[in-house]
């Protein structure tokens, strides 16, 4: 029997007047794989023992299978549970480490079968006999995980329990979590502050941010239509490139969305969400581009929605299968505070050597059939990206790190590009997600429905 687990507006405080948990609510389904997904300190472990039976509840109420729970006896709540740091005894072999659960349960029972089977589905028959100094970091996760499998609970809590594997063995531990787990079909509730193992696993996702809850959906919807501006930025890599814009919508002329020194020129006619996008005109917005929004192609080939704009390429982030260009497009990057890692540098920041015009000229004509792009909008002061005198571009990191670019935009290995070029760029303006600066997501509109598996 596989449980339903709910969670009603459940806050935690461990000092009174700093709620680590805020009102949580979760419904989560009988048999279902669900990440809790969050930076560090956010509150994910504590949600966990709550659930667990490990931590009192504050306020609100968790309901197994539609029961309130939050008085019952751990061991009443028949959950099992798999920690960061593999808690297995020391003195006990795999075999009795897997099996003690067993025994506790039920004293008079033989537990051999049990364990040999959960053995045998997680391929360490060979290590039941092996001490926990005997095994490797991630044989030892293997046992402890039986551990947790053997009991047959009704409901998995698993707390990061990959983060202390290297990443090859965490890549396959994934995928044998995914693959046992859904064989088994038991409720799964799964904390990790890695986004990537949040999105390959979870059939949902939940987002929490300083103990309140973001976004919970399938990893295609937060990614494809995050409600703010945290879960566009926390989800996805490389990280979305959040760029300061301004709502212009002059009576007589072109709806635009005003990035530093170019435009995004909204096509007409206007979509709804454009529409509505209007009553912004003339406030600052928080303009949000995955780096798959944007090609390098020029006028000539725009499709509808596509708005033309100018980049200059100051980084070429070469990865086999693609390419990542950082390119400066005079606009202003927008910072997501408490965001644990900001976007890394992708070469350490230094100074660059001056360049004279000269130089700028022949890279220029080395751009060849890139820049025969029709009229494309020459970026006056980009000569000196590094130091514009009192441009708000200095505050691009939080760190105070000078990152290559403003945009990052992902592209075919094949594409020749090189520092200093001046690129054309077409921007999918569909796909383009525009925050209000709350950082809440007012484009694509916030009631659009995700029919992103049709
Ligand atoms: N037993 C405790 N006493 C006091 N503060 C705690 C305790 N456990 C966790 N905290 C605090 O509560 C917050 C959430 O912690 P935790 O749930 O462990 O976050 P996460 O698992 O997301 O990293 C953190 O600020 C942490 O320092
Ligand atoms: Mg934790």
């Amino acid at each position: 029997m596989t449980r339903a687990i709910s969670l009603h507006d459940v806050s935690k405080s461990y000092t009174r007047g700093t709620r680590v948990v805020d009102g949580l609510s979760l419904d989560i389904a009988p048999g279902e794989f669900l990440v809790l997904l969050g930076p560090s300190g956010c509150g994910k472990s504590t949600v966990l023992r709550m659930i667990a039976g490990l931590e009192e509840i504050d306020e609100g109420e968790l309901l197994l299978d539609g029961e309130r729970a939050n008085d019952w006896q751990p061991a009443a709540r028949d959950i099992a549970m798999v920690f960061q740091n593999f808690a297995l005894y020391p003195s006990m072999t795999s075999r009795d480490n897997i099996g003690f659960p067993l025994r506790i349960e039920d004293r008079g029972a033989d537990p051999g079968p049990r364990v040999t089977a959960t053995a045998r589905m997680l391929g360490v028959e060979d290590l039941l006999d092996r001490y926990p100094s005997q095994l490797s970091g991630g044989e030892r996760q293997r046992i402890a995980m039986g551990r947790a499998i053997a009991r047959h609970a009704s409901a998995f809590l698993m707390d990061e329990p990959l983060s202390n594997l290297d990443a090859k063995l965490r890549n396959r531990l994934r995928a044998e979590i995914a693959q046992l787990t859904r064989e088994l079909g038991v409720t799964t509730v799964y904390v990790t502050h890695d986004q990537a193992e949040a999105m390959s696993l979870g059939d949902r996702v939940a987002v929490l941010r300083g103990g309140v809850l973001q976004q919970v959906g399938t990893p295609r919807e937060v990614y494809a239509l995050p409600r703010n501006v945290f879960v566009a930025a926390f989800i996805g890599v490389p990280r979305i490139n959040l760029l300061q814009g301004v709502v212009r919508a002059p009576l007589d002329g072109a709806m635009t969305i005003g990035l530093g020194k170019q435009a995004l020129r909204l096509p007409e006619p206007l979509s709804l969400d454009h529409r509505l996008l209007r009553v912004q005109q003339g406030r600052e917005v928080i303009v949000g581009l995955r780096s798959e929004v944007v090609r390098i192609a020029d006028r000539d080939s725009a499709r509808p929605g596509e708005a033309l704009i100018t980049g200059l390429v100051e980084h070429v982030e070469f990865q086999g299968h693609e390419i990542l260009v950082h390119f400066n497009t005079g606009s202003r990057p927008a910072v997501v505070p408490e965001l644990e890692a900001p976007r890394p540098a992708a070469r350490p920041p230094r100074r660059r050597r001056r360049e004279g015009p000269g130089m700028l000229d022949r890279l220029r004509g080395r751009a060849g059939a890139a820049l025969r792009a029709g009229p494309v909008v020459v970026l006056e002061d980009l000569e000196d990206p590094e130091d514009p005198p009192g441009s708000p571009a200095s505050d691009t990191a939080p760190s105070g790190v000078r990152l290559p670019g403003d945009l990052v935009v992902r592209t075919t290995p094949d594409v020749r590009l090189h520092h200093g070029m001046q690129v054309p760029l077409l921007v999918d303006l569909d796909r383009v997600f525009v925050f209000d600066q709350d950082g809440d997501r007012i484009c694509p509109s916030p009631d659009r429905l995700p029919d992103l598996d049709a």
